[in-house]
């Protein structure tokens, strides 16, 4: 999902952790979403309407009596042109209004109007954000279908400690993200393979690849903000990612297996991404190998699971099973053939001696092949390849649905 040309309206409050959206506000700037901003009279004793007018290029909107400008009523010019309201911080104070219908100022007023996707990013000192009226005043948002982000516990403004935070501005783009993205995967659950797996020789050696686990989290995060409940069962890789997000973290391709086995059958969408070691060490060694027996040293290798086509020979008629294909030539043959070997609904086939594709990029290559259809992609982020992949994925169910 992309934040470009989004009108993105953006409510500050009278709280300590104004400051913190100057920098939500660049944030939003860099994506190239429009932002326009309305400030309570309280939040302009924490930073100055010239700040954020700068930073977001747009006038700030102070007053619902201010009409100098135009013969607008602003809280519904305002509402028409935004196509999400976001208030960060919200105060116990406004939380409290909206929650009681109050509208006395130009954002209360706004709120009220807004007919689009809300979210409230409450940042308050933990006494008053664990207030039971203000707890009432939350759980009645949500109740009514507004968003609100939960804060952050830590070191608060006030010095303690405690829950109240203002939360990473990241998270709130991804929240953003999320609720502007087309909601085609609700309802489904959707189970993820991501990453390398380590094979070992002894405790401390292993057998790996050059895996990022990029593609696995970009395909959890992108199916997340459509919609869907995601399970992610993850090789060891060095990736934050949401906290909606399931993670299983496994090492060997005979955890992820194991792990696959006992999760498959809940899940609507099976899509094995990992790049899963074919062979393990025959004979793991239980103490490390000293350097003196290395000289004689064989690595015998034996097979590791087939994972997805464990998951392709048992799966439901309910199910979809999506594999990935790293090749080194003939691409769309191999794969092809990877198709109905392993009786998958789709393959995400890449060149992996391609410039930009495959292992620890940010890019890919792909080409995605169903038995009925070939699409083809030139150099995409992990992002874009992860989008193009669920498009395929609703395109798809759609056309099985009709069969
Ligand atoms: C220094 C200072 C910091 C404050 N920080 C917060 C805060 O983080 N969260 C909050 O809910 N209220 C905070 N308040 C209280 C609000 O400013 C106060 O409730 C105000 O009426 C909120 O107005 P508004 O919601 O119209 O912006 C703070 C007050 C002061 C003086």
């Amino acid at each position: 999902m992309s934040l470009k040309n989004k009108n993105v309206l953006i409510g500050i409050c009278g709280g300590i952790a104004a400051y913190k959206v100057c920098e939500l506000i660049r944030l939003l700037r860099k994506l190239e979403a429009n932002v326009k901003i309305i400030m309570t009279q309280n939040a302009q004793k924490f930073i100055t309407p010239l700040t954020v007018q700068t930073l977001s290029q747009n006038r700030v909107y102070l007053d619902t009596f201010e009409s100098e400008y135009s013969y607008d009523i602003e809280h519904i010019s305002l509402t028409n042109w935004a196509d999400i309201l976001i208030v960060a911080p919200a105060t116990a104070n406004i939380i409290g209004k909206f929650a009681n219908g109050i509208a006395d100022d130009l954002l209360s007023t706004t709120f009220l109007a807004f007919n689009k996707p809300i979210l409230v990013v409450p940042a308050m000192n933990s006494n008053m954000f664990e207030n039971r009226i203000v707890q009432a005043n939350i759980q009645k948002l949500k109740q009514m279908g507004i968003n609100v982000l939960e804060p952050d516990a830590g070191l608060l403004a006030c010095g303690v400690y405690g829950k109240g935070r203002y939360p990473e501005n990241q998270k709130i783009i991804i929240e953003i993200e999320r609720l502007l993205e087309k909601k085609d995967l609700e309802g489904k659950s959707i189970l993820i393979t991501a990453g390398p797996t380590r094979e070992y020789l002894d405790p401390v050696r292993f057998i790996s690849n050059r895996s990022s686990g990029k593609m696995g989290f970009a395909l959890a995060e992108e199916a997340y903000k459509r919609g869907a409940k995601v399970t992610l069962i993850s090789g060891p890789v060095n990736i934050q990612t949401y906290a909606d997000i399931k993670i299983i973290n496994v090492e060997t391709a005979s955890q992820m297996y194991d792990e696959v086995k006992k999760m498959k059958d809940e899940h609507d969408i099976l899509i094995f991404s990992a790049a899963v070691a074919d062979f393990r060490p025959k004979n793991f060694k239980e103490s490390k190998i000293k350097k003196d027996q290395w000289q004689n040293l064989h690595i015998e290798l034996e097979k590791n699971p087939d994972i997805l086509k464990y998951a392709g020979e048992t799966k439901k008629d309910w199910q979809i099973v999506v594999g990935f294909s790293a090749e080194t030539e003939n691409v769309v043959e191999n794969s092809q053939k990877k198709l109905y070997e392993k009786n998958a609904d789709l393959i995400v086939a890449n060149n992996v001696l391609q410039e930009g594709a495959g292992f620890d990029v940010d890019t890919n290559i792909v080409t995605l092949i169903s038995k009925d259809k070939i699409l083809e992609f030139s150099k995409l982020t992990k992002r874009e390849v992860a989008s193009k992949i669920f498009d395929f994925i609703v395109d798809y169910l759609c056309r099985k649905e009709q069969r």
